[in-house]
């Protein structure tokens, strides 16, 4: 069945249910070995995975974990700007149709990632939107974009990693669309997506605001002060996707802090998604019974003050197995050991996600499963 044809089948479903918040399917009782989407939809949370449909579609054990598991999908790659316009005004959607076939032929929702990130621009388009009409290349990306999956995505990260310390008072990142279109660029992009999706819902999605640092202190300043001018400035935001890349060699989550942030931002009446889940690791010379257990508590002490807040409205991994996880293992993480390994064994892959590399459960699996029966 062609994408078209698919699209119109499940459309009515997927996005009724998604507008409402509520997960497709949600109360239905599962039996005891209950998916992570089941447990969560309890609750009347999501669970999902981002994904590359390539390595889905090659392997089915992956395939099945991911269909049992979540009920919500982010395209890990596919749908970004680079990936869907490699040259000015030729869009390329094979991936990404193959991806919302995939979702939408398993009644799976979809979360839109990403339309404006600084890491995700097409090349040709770094000089051209400095010219003047530059906007027009948003517009057209936006409009080819909406137009293909306005009906099958109902939520989107809007504009992705708009802020970074160190450089500017209010905290924006000296991106190449605040270079070009100044610092109405993300309220222009919202009321852009707006226009072209009425009835989305729209998110800022940001990293680094976790850990009790001085830096993530800063960042969680600077970010609520943007939402707080954006929700003044009558900007059509929705919500907020925090990616949450947790990493064991950055110390404590405090609770206060992290759950003073989250009633924050929900009490600028905005919801919440955790949408990039997952864990780097720091001390790969343990034994891997320690490394699955430090993973899993650092999960579940992030998990049980998020999931306390109703605001949050599912959680995402970005990746479902170690098998596949942009997070790798680097030469300086093997460089703080250098006795270690010469019997030619090595600390294998970064074991930062629910599944191990045979697609079974490791006990961030079971963190993530217990902290879903957090009531909202
Ligand atoms: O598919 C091509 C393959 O054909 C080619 O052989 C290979 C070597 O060049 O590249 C492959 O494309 C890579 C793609 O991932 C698929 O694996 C791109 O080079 C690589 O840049 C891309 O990296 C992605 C990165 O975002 C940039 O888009 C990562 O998978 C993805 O995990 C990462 O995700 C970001 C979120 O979007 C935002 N938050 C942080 C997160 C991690 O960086």
């Amino acid at each position: 069945m062609s994408y078209e044809a698919t699209r119109r089948q499940v459309l009515s479903s997927a996005i009724a249910s998604t507008i409402a918040g509520a997960a497709p399917g949600a109360g239905h009782a599962h039996a005891a070995e209950e998916s992570l989407s089941a447990r969560f939809s309890r609750s009347g949370r999501f669970f999902g995975s981002a994904i590359q449909i390539e390595e889905v579609s090659r392997e089915h054990d992956l395939r099945s974990a991911v269909l049992r598991e979540c009920d919500s999908f982010t395209p890990e790659v596919a749908l970004k700007w680079n990936s869907v316009e490699r040259s000015p005004g030729s869009f390329d959607f094979t991936s990404m149709d193959a991806l919302a076939n995939f979702a939408l032929a398993n009644k799976k929702r979809l979360h839109g990632h990403t339309l404006l990130w600084h890491k995700s621009v097409p090349q040709w388009a770094t000089s051209l939107l400095f010219e003047k009409g530059g906007w027009k290349l948003v517009h057209r990306y936006f409009q080819a974009i909406f137009s293909r999956y306005g009906h099958a995505i109902a939520q989107w990260d809007v504009v992705n990693e708009p802020i970074e310390t160190g450089y500017r008072m209010d905290g924006l990142r000296g991106s190449v669309f605040l270079q070009a279109f100044g610092v109405d660029y993300i309220a222009r992009a919202l009321w852009e997506a707006r226009g072209l999706a009425p009835e989305a819902k729209l998110l800022i999605n940001e990293f680094g605001l976790e850990y009790d640092l001085r830096v993530e202190h800063d960042r969680r300043y600077l970010f609520l002060k943007l939402l707080e001018r954006l929700r003044n400035a009558g900007a059509p935001l929705d919500g907020v996707g925090l990616q949450a890349h947790l990493d064991l060699a950055k110390g404590g989550l405090s609770a206060d802090v992290l759950g003073r942030f989250l009633k924050d931002i929900a009490d600028l009446g905005l919801f919440i998604v955790i949408t990039e889940l997952d864990v780097k690791e720091h001390e790969y010379i343990l034994p891997v019974e320690q490394r699955d257990a430090r993973v899993a508590d650092e999960t579940r002490r992030y998990l049980d003050i998020a999931l306390a807040q109703p605001a949050v409205r599912g959680l995402t991994t970005w990746g479902l197995s170690d098998r596949h996880s942009w997070l790798q293992i680097t030469k300086d993480d093997l460089a703080r050991y250098p006795e270690a390994w010469k019997d030619g064994s090595n600390p294998g892959v970064n074991r930062g996600l629910p599944l191990d590399y045979s697609m079974n459960p490791k006990p961030m699996y079971r963190a993530i499963a217990e902290s879903a029966g957090r009531r909202r």
